[in-house]
């Protein structure tokens, strides 16, 4: 086999969020959030909607991230996305912090933060907060470490989303998070404070995670145990269209203050068509969940109404590939196109998909050649720099984790050598996390934690990744688990 080896700038590393493994010592909660509310609120636990596991009970990085950062450090790793939550640094209202802004038609075009308002921020900030995400940050950075922030991945402050009194009154009373524009507004005054604070420590900037996620789970795949969890497909489209102007004027409010790039980090699965008649369901799949919402911040193209809206063009540096398995489609009489059970995201648990791939605890099919079709076709349409900034598998006995983690690896290799833009890839996860509404069952860690003790250990899977991230290559040992299981 020939040599499979990356450049020397290729980073190898992991990517974790705030609210899936910061709490579990005491003092780490921040029950400020809508998450926390979420999968406390004893309705959603007795309906089985969310698992009755709670995240202080969690890994615990908020006090723990030394021990995590050496872990890290000792697989090769050297980069790692962090999430930062909005509820942490303001527990608190923001809204009396009044900026202008410019409306256009019902567009939010413009908000102009000066560093009056930032120093406002500053009064009301949890400042210790705020400190002890520097020294996080700054612990990782003392490594030589890359670090890029992400500073959404999907709990809201409960003052700016309450997704238990939303979903009561039928959408009709809030805060509703994101079906209000107010949100952008806050969360661009949250982001810009964030920028102002961490310049010094940040290499790249992602403004939100799986936008996508957020808005087809909280209001059309009701049963995922996502919030606020109302079917209506017009608050999801209305979410969608605020999400992609608070990217846009998130993008702006961080560059006040750095020069970083700024990205944001979707969800891509890899979209195929049940048979060959269906490759046009499959083409518009594709469009509807994924391009329409990065052709609106790259090209400023709102599909629907033909709209080109020049204060989204061009807000996009990098883009974040959270890839894990595909979606095999087929039309639908109602929504256009529906995903087939027994492919992709819609298997069952530890068993075969209906090609013979293995499924993940999870019930996820293993399809690596993926990840390579999804890095390809988002090249040769964004020309923007990649990032896998997601990528693991729910696999508690470690039994298909190391061809996994080898056979993405290798396609993202593969991508790269086409001339794909792909500057690394960040596994999910380094330790187990809390896996939302799913709670504990789902065992992503390279390491595994024990939750009583919140001791690491390292699954054995950790080992094969350490050895392709410390040689930046696949070892020739290493390249039989290349190929695709099946
Ligand atoms: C999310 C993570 C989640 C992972 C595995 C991604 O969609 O960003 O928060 O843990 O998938 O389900």
């Amino acid at each position: 086999m020939s040599r499979v080896s990356f450049p020397k700038d290729f980073v190898f590393g992991f990517s974790e969020s705030g609210f899936q493994f910061e709490m579990g010592l005491p003092g780490s909660e921040d029950p400020n959030g809508d998450w926390w509310a979420w999968v406390h609120d004893t309705d959603n636990i007795r309906a089985g909607l969310v698992s009755g596991d709670f995240p202080e009970d969690g890994p615990g990085y908020w006090h723990l991230y030394r021990m995590d950062h050496d872990i890290a450090e000792r697989l090769g790793m050297d980069a790692a996305r962090l999430g930062m939550e909005w509820s942490r640094i303001f527990s608190k209202p923001t809204f009396d912090v009044k900026v202008d802004y410019s409306l256009e038609k019902r567009y939010i075009t413009h908000i102009n933060i000066k560093e009056e308002h930032l120093k406002k921020l500053d009064e009301i900030a949890n400042k210790e907060a705020v400190e002890h995400y520097r020294e996080i940050f700054q612990d990782w950075k003392a490594r030589g470490k890359k670090l890029i922030v992400c500073l959404y991945h999907w709990p809201l402050p409960l003052w700016m989303h309450d997704p238990i009194k939303a979903r009561r009154s039928a959408l009709r009373e809030g805060p509703l998070g994101w079906l209000d524009k107010r949100c952008v507004i806050e969360f661009a005054k949250y982001v810009a404070y964030v920028a102002w604070k961490y310049n010094d420590l940040v290499d790249a900037w992602a403004t939100m995670n799986e936008p996508n996620v957020v808005y087809s789970q909280g209001y059309i795949n009701v049963k995922s145990g996502f919030p606020p969890g109302f079917l209506d497909l017009g608050a999801a489209m209305k979410t969608m269209m605020n999400m992609i102007e608070a990217h846009a004027r998130a993008y702006d409010a961080i560059k006040i203050s750095s020069k970083k790039p700024v990205g944001i980090i979707y969800a891509v699965s890899c979209i195929e068509p049940l048979k060959s008649e269906d490759e046009d369901v499959a083409r518009r799949a594709r469009r509807e969940s994924t391009y329409a919402f990065l052709d609106a911040i790259t090209r400023g193209v709102i599909e629907q109404g033909n709209i080109i809206r020049d204060d989204l063009r061009g807000r996009l540096d990098w883009l974040g590939v959270n890839y894990y398995t595909r979606l095999v489609v087929t039309s639908d009489a109602r929504l256009g196109w529906r995903a087939v059970p027994g492919y992709g995201f819609l298997c069952q648990p530890d068993s075969l998909s209906l090609t013979g791939r293995p499924t993940s605890d999870f019930g996820w099919e293993v399809y690596p050649e993926g990840l390579h079709k999804v890095l390809s076709d988002l090249y040769a349409r964004y020309k923007l720099p990649l990032m896998v900034t997601e990528n693991g598998i729910a696999d508690k006995s470690d039994r298909l984790r190391p061809r996994f983690i080898v056979s993405h690896i290798h396609q993202t290799y593969l991508a790269l050598k086409e001339g794909v833009d792909v500057r690394g890839y960040l596994h999910w996860a380094l330790v187990d996390n809390y896996e939302w509404a799913s709670g504990f069952n789902m065992k992503f860690g390279l390491c595994q934690v024990d939750l009583k003790t919140k001791k690491r250990y390292l699954r054995p899977s950790a080992l094969i990744f350490r050895e392709i991230a410390t040689r930046k290559s696949i070892p020739e040992e290493l390249q039989y688990l290349t190929e695709p299981p099946c």
